[in-house]
């Protein structure tokens, strides 16, 4: 057997471990390995590396990716030209169709988020054999309990979180901290619960201005003169919009979110809480560095069961982790569907539990 690995859309700390896991138990079962360089941009272009045992020794413990990847490769919608070139996009799928058996190859595994793996089911639905690795540190997978890369960013957001305190007990002001985290308010959430956040943003749960300047001004009254506000780049108001930042043309969703922090500060500076705000947005930080052991252990484990449906031959198939065991769901399944935190979820409750506010008593408040 031959096979072919991509990585598509964002990195992802614990993308190389999972390149790994596949490749050498691929080996191990003496099928070759090779990997498409920028997703599926080397699929239709045919730019690829042969991979070896060498190749993959020791990226273990590296972020990013070594086959690079590519947000907006789409071999159903895709240009040549540089980004943003008024190019209109072609559907190339019949190359990479060409491209796969002219290279010999039995099964194509793809690694990435929702854009990548719905590409990935398309071709599967022509007939490539594919196989689905789910990535994303936003976790927002609903087929998947935990998605690797999710625990090191929530490492970066959280060690974030705990250094503003510094700057907040010393000079009594609001610090906020924005995460990534898409549409979903994971890595916000576990950091503001780790981190001791006193106000918690969730897109799942739209603020109420009013509400945050209370729970500010409480504290205050408490004696506590800072507060730690951990905000979601999709936070939004309860009568308002998400800010987006950017809008990347061509990309399976175009909008950038991120710049709510700023908001928050000029509604907390022009309120009577009487503290300085200040804002620190961590963007890409959190999806850099090495990944954490656990998401080495997940991605590692990821990439063994790929190898083992490869084996089976169950295409159209995705790894997942449930219940603590690695298992597989039909990538038409996984795809589509997101996991949000639920308003009333268990950890919700427990951080209302030791006093965090969410900005919305009305929501939290229905579920106690
Ligand atoms: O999906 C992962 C993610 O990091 C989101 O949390 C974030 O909104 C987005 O990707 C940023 O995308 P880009 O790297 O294209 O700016």
């Amino acid at each position: 057997m031959k096979i072919g690995i991509l990585t598509g859309g964002g990195d992802c700390p614990g993308l190389n471990a999972v390149v790994r896991g596949v490749t050498k138990s691929a080996l191990k079962r003496g099928w070759e390995v090779i990997g498409f360089r920028d997703g599926y941009r080397g699929l239709v272009e045919k730019d690829f590396v042969n991979l070896h045992d060498h190749d993959v020794s020791g990226i273990i413990i590296r972020g990013g990716t070594i086959l690079g990847t590519s947000n907006t490769a789409n071999p159903f919608a895709y240009t040549l030209a540089p980004l943003g070139s008024a190019e209109k996009p072609r559907d190339l799928s019949k190359l990479a169709f060409k491209n796969f058996k002219d290279l010999g190859l039995s099964a194509l595994v793809a690694i990435g988020g929702d854009g990548t793996l719905t590409m990935a089911q398309q071709l599967y639905e022509k007939g490539m054999p594919v196989i689905g690795v789910p990535k994303t540190i936003d976790n927002d997978l609903s087929a998947t309990d935990v998605t690797f890369g999710f625990d090191s960013a929530l490492n970066v957001a959280t060690e974030a979180v705990d250094r503003v305190h510094t700057t907040a007990e010393s000079h009594n002001r609001v610090m906020i901290v924005e995460t990534m985290g898409r549409y979903a308010g994971w890595i916000a959430l576990r950091a503001g619960i780790a981190g001791g956040g006193d106000i918690i943003l969730l897109p799942e749960i739209p603020y109420r201005a009013e509400e945050i300047i209370s729970a500010v001004l409480d504290r205050k009254r408490r004696g506590k003169k800072f507060s730690i506000i951990v905000v979601a780049e999709g936070a939004r108001p309860e009568k308002g919009e998400m800010t987006v930042t950017k809008v990347v043309k061509g990309s399976p969703d175009p909008l950038r979110l991120g710049g709510v922090s700023y908001k928050i500060a000029e509604l907390l500076d022009k309120s009577k809480v009487g503290l300085e705000s200040r804002v620190v947005v961590l963007g890409h930080v959190q999806r850099g560095g090495q990944p954490t052991p656990f998401d080495r252990w997940l991605a590692t484990g990821f990439g063994v069961k790929a190898a083992e449906l490869l084996d089976g031959k169950q295409f159209g198939r995705m790894v997942s982790f449930r219940h603590f065991g690695f298992t597989s769901v039909s990538i038409a399944q996984a795809v589509g569907k997101l996991r949000l935190v639920s308003p009333c979820a268990q950890e919700v409750l427990m951080a209302l539990s030791v006093g965090t506010s969410f900005g919305n008593s009305g929501i939290t408040g229905r579920c106690a």
